[in-house]
């Protein structure tokens, strides 16, 4: 039984910093598991130019701990608006490392999103012709479409359109969460990847539901029914380099959380490892852990591996009920659990 495992440093292909405070409070968690990451840009108001995620980036580049070697990847926010050349520029100039879409009032902070995909069509050519790549937020948002079907929905309406219409175009289905993304993804060529996050290889929607609300098991998309987690876990675990870790860590307050309508999002930064690496383990795969989540995100954004390891040891770690967080509260993901292993460093 592998007790210690050593890993190649591993990245986060997908969470939410924030600003302020809350981003001093939260990068440190991420910066002492991860070497980089890639920043979602819904703030208010979005970051949607250059100048905007460089001012951005260098905000968290301040609250990473001396000694610590963190690099944020910027991403764009796309809009309806949104300018080709300022976006090919920053990624020229090693701003941006890809753009993201939000279908408009998708989710937290996306009011300002795509309001009709085709209308930036444009804007995935220019991508697809420099290389940039595009992190999708698969759900559509019509009223009529119950929220349990929205990532499906998305792929038949919109996304199977964009990967035939930009056939070069690298594309992120992120926070996938149903066996209907697995499946387009592996029926995909290899410009068309996912990440996974640890809560939806963890829990099902009864999660959320069952006993009472559980305002901490809710983020978007919402956890599915168990055929789909099963479908995650399986793809996780593959070794198929298209399947890798993103955490979508979200933090959100307490108070925000347990609230007439709370916000959806799971803080799972700061014991983020340690939660895929137990599903890995549960599942009989620790060794398949380092390519998702070291090896295979690296390699889709045609960057180098990280040169440094980190250790993770098997063991009791009781994940604390609350984390202070900018002079408030905040939960993070298992927590009151208690997990079977410890990041060590
Ligand atoms: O649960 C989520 N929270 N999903 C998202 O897509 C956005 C995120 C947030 O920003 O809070
Ligand atoms: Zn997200």
């Amino acid at each position: 039984m592998t007790d210690i495992l050593t890993i190649r440093r591993p990245d986060d292909w997908h969470l939410h910093f924030r600003d302020g405070d809350i981003m001093r409070g939260v990068v440190p968690y991420t910066a002492r598991q991860f070497a980089r990451a890639i920043v979602m840009p819904n703030l208010t108001p979005p970051v949607t130019t250059a100048s905007m995620a460089a001012e951005y980036r260098e905000r968290i580049l301040a609250a990473v701990p001396e000694g610590v070697n963190f690099t944020p990847l910027m991403t764009c926010y796309l809009t309806d608006t949104t300018d080709a050349d300022d976006l090919a520029r920053g990624a020229a100039d090693g701003v941006f490392t890809a753009a993201k879409l939000y279908p408009a009032n998708a989710t937290t902070n996306s009011a300002h999103g795509v309001s009709d995909v085709s209308k930036i069509y444009p804007v995935f050519e220019r991508m697809e012709a420099e290389g940039i790549v595009l992190c999708v937020h698969g759900e559509v948002t019509s009223a009529d479409i119950d929220v349990f079907d929205r990532e499906a929905e998305f792929i038949e309406r919109h996304l199977r359109d964009i990967v035939a219409s930009f056939p070069k175009l690298k594309v992120v289905f992120e926070h996938i969460t149903t066996s209907d993304a697995v499946d387009f993804v592996l029926e995909s060529g290899p410009n068309v990847a996912a990440t996974i996050t640890p809560q939806h290889l963890h829990i099902n929607r009864n999660a959320m539901l069952v006993g009472g609300i559980q305002p901490h098991n809710y983020c978007l998309p919402v956890a599915k029914r168990e055929s789909h987690r099963l479908a995650l876990r399986r793809a996780a675990v593959s070794g198929n380099a298209k399947f890798f870790l993103g955490t979508d860590s979200a933090p959100h307050l307490r108070g925000d959380k347990e609230s007439a309508c709370g916000c959806a999002g799971i803080f799972g930064a700061p014991y983020a490892l340690e939660s895929y690496l137990t599903v890995f383990d549960e599942e009989g795969a620790i060794d398949k852990f380092e390519c998702f989540a070291s090896l295979h995100g690296p390699a889709f954004y045609g960057l180098p591996v990280n040169d440094d390891t980190v250790v993770l040891e098997r063991a009791e770690v009781e994940v604390p009920q609350s984390l202070p967080l900018a002079g408030n509260e905040i939960v993070p993901w298992h927590g009151g659990q208690t997990i079977g292993w410890r990041f060590v460093g």
